[in-house]
C-alpha cells in the first residue's frame, strides 16, 4: 500500500506491525573484504552473521503473519489424508478456482514433474522468459527452451508497462518452425524474474491463450509471483483499476491448463505445488508425485509449512500483502532513477535491479559485470544482492560462457520485512557505489560446476579489487 502524505509525496506505507523480531548486524568493511574473499567474490556463499541486509532473494525468506504460525501450530501430521492438505486444497480452490492441486517441495520440484511428464522428443518450450531452474529442467528432458519476449523486454531503461508480455507473432512462428506437436507446453511466467520482475497483461495471457487452444496447445502458468502480477494489472492496465488482487487472481488463474508455484514467494512458506481443472492431465502427473516428492497429501512439504501456506494462499491476495513489495520496490527504484543510476524501470514485482553493464560500463560480459557488482555492494554496505547475469548462464557444450541478454544485479525486497530507512541506506551506498564505479573491475572464475554454476562458482576479483574499494570506503564513509 501506499499513502499521500500532506506535501503530496507518496510514500509506501506497511500495513502491519512488527511483534517478532530477528537482530542483524552491519559487520566492519575489513570483516566485509574478507567475508566476500572467503565466498569467492559470490554472495550465495556468505553467511547471513556477516549479512545486513538480505536482499539475495525474496524465496523462502518473507515475514509470515500471525495467523500462519497458528496454522502451523495446529497442522494435523499424518502421512495420508491429512485434514491440514484438504483445509489447503479448499484454500486454492477459493481463491485460485482450482479443483485438484499436488503439493511438491518447492517450486522447482513442480517444474521437475512438468517438464518429466510433457516431455516430447526434439521438444520445445516456448516462455515469455526463462527462469534458471526452469531451464536446466526442460533442458535435462532434453528440450530446448525458446524466449518469446517483444524485443522491448530487454529494453532496461523503459516505460513499457508490460515488459512480460509474450509476443503472439513470434509464438505464430516458433509454431509454424518446429510444428505444434513438438511444443511440449507454452509457459508464461508472472513477473519475469531475470528481466526484472516484470508484469505481462490480462490481455496478453488470453491472447496467447487463443493461439494454444487454435493449436491445441499446453499453457502453463508459474505463478511464483502471480498477486504482484495481479497488483500490477490493477495499477497499470485499462478496464483493471476497480477490479480487487483477488479478482484478479481469479481471473488469471481461469486462463492457464496447469498453474504452479513457488509457494516460498506468494504465500511466504517454504513448499509449492500444481493445481488445474483438468483431471486428465493431473492424473498424467500424480503418479509421479510420491516417487520424487511424497505422498498425494504432504508432496514433500511438512504439514506445518501446509497449514501455513493454507493461510498464506488466503492472506496473499490481500492488497496490502500482494502490493507490500510493489509499493517499496516502486520507491526504491524511482529514487536511484531520479539520481541518475542505471536501473531497471519501470519499477517490477521482484526487487530494484541495477543495470550492471551500464553501471560498470568498463568490465566486459565476459568478465561478470553483475557478479562484480554484487560483490562490490556487498563490500561497500554489507547488502546481500544476486548476480542476474552472465554467471547464471551456464556454458554451452564447448566450455564458452553464454552472455546474459542483460547484466542484472538484483535486490530482492521480501515482504514485509524491511522497512523504508533500510531501503534508504541501501540507496545512499548505491549511489556512493556507482560515483566510485571504476574502482570495481570484473572476476574470473576460480572453480566452477557443472550446472547452475552460479550457486557454487568460486571467483577471484582482477587486480584484487576489492581492496582498492574498501580502502575508499574507509576514508570516505569510515569503518561501516
Ligand atoms: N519460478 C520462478 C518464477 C521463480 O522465481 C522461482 C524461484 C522458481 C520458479 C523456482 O522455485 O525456488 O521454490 O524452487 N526463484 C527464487 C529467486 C529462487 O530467488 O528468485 P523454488
Amino acid at each position: 500500500m501506499s499513502v499521500k502524505l500532506s506535501t503530496g509525496v507518496e510514500i509506501p506505507i506497511e500495513m502491519h506491525k512488527a511483534r517478532m523480531v530477528q537482530k542483524i548486524q552491519l559487520v566492519p568493511v575489513e570483516e566485509r573484504l574478507k567475508a566476500i574473499e572467503e565466498a569467492g567474490y559470490n554472495t550465495f556463499l556468505l553467511k547471513t552473521k556477516d549479512v545486513f541486509l538480505d536482499m539475495l532473494t525474496d524465496s523462502g525468506v518473507n515475514a509470515m503473519s500471525d495467523n500462519q504460525f497458528a496454522g502451523m501450530m495446529n497442522a494435523d501430521d499424518a502421512y495420508a489424508g491429512s485434514a491440514t492438505f484438504y483445509e489447503f486444497a479448499k484454500a486454492v480452490e477459493d481463491v485460485l478456482g482450482y479443483r485438484h492441486v499436488m503439493n511438491v517441495h518447492q517450486g522447482r520440484a513442480a517444474e521437475h514433474l512438468l517438464a518429466k511428464v510433457f516431455a516430447k522428443p526434439g521438444g520445445v518450450v516456448p516462455t515469455n522468459y526463462h527462469f534458471t531452474t526452469t531451464k536446466a529442467h526442460i533442458e535435462l528432458q532434453g528440450m530446448k527452451v525458446l524466449e518469446i519476449y517483444y524485443d522491448e523486454a530487454l529494453k532496461t531503461e523503459s516505460d513499457n508497462q508490460f515488459k512480460g508480455n509474450m509476443d503472439p507473432n513470434k509464438l505464430r512462428k516458433v509454431i509454424d518452425e518446429y510444428g505444434a506437436e513438438r511444443i511440449s507446453f507454452v509457459r508464461m511466467e508472472a513477473t519475469t524474474n531475470l528481466i526484472g520482475g516484470q508484469p505481462f497483461s490480462m490481455a496478453n495471457l488470453k491472447e496467447i491463450r487463443k493461439i494454444c487452444t487454435e493449436f491445441g496447445l499446453r499453457l502453463v502458468l508459474d505463478g511464483s509471483l502471480l498477486c504482484e502480477n495481479a497488483y500490477l494489472i490493477g495499477k497499470r492496465e485499462r478496464g483493471y483499476e476497480d477490479k480487487s488482487v483477488a479478482e484478479i487472481v481469479k481471473e488469471m488463474c481461469g486462463v492457464p491448463d496447469i498453474y504452479y508455484m513457488s509457494g516460498r514467494k506468494n504465500t511466504s512458506v517454504r513448499g509449492g505445488c500444481i493445481a488445474t481443472n483438468d483431471l486428465k492431465l493431473f492424473e498424467l502427473l500424480k503418479p509421479w508425485l510420491p516417487v520424487y516428492e511424497g505422498f498425494i497429501t504432504y508432496g514433500g512439504m511438512s504439514m506445518k509449512e501446509i497449514g501455513a501456506m493454507a493461510v498464506g494462499m488466503r492472506e496473499m491476495v490481500d492488497p496490502s500483502v500482494a502490493g507490500c513489495s510493489v509499493e517499496q520496490i516502486k520507491y526504491f527504484v524511482n529514487r536511484l532513477h531520479a539520481a541518475g543510476i542505471p536501473v531497471v524501470t519501470p519499477p517490477g514485482g521482484l526487487g530494484c535491479h541495477l543495470n550492471a553493464g551500464r553501471f560498470l560500463p568498463h568490465i566486459p560480459q565476459s568478465q561478470y559485470p553483475a557478479g562484480a557488482l554484487a560483490a562490490a555492494l556487498y563490500i561497500a554496505s554489507g547488502i546481500r544482492s544476486m548476480e542476474r547475469g552472465t554467471i547464471s548462464m551456464d556454458r554451452d557444450k564447448d566450455g564458452n560462457d553464454v552472455f546474459a541478454d542483460v547484466e542484472l544485479t538484483r535486490l530482492a525486497v521480501p515482504r514485509r520485512v524491511y522497512t523504508i530507512s533500510h531501503i534508504d541506506y541501501a540507496i545512499d551506498r548505491i549511489e556512493w557505489l556507482y560515483a566510485h564505479g571504476d574502482l570495481v573491475k570484473g572476476l574470473k572464475f576460480v572453480s566452477e560446476p557443472p550446472v547452475l554454476r552460479f550457486f557454487f562458482g568460486k571467483l577471484e576479483a582482477l587486480d584484487n579489487w576489492g581492496v582498492g574499494l574498501k580502502e575508499a570506503f574507509k576514508s570516505e564513509i569510515g569503518t561501516a
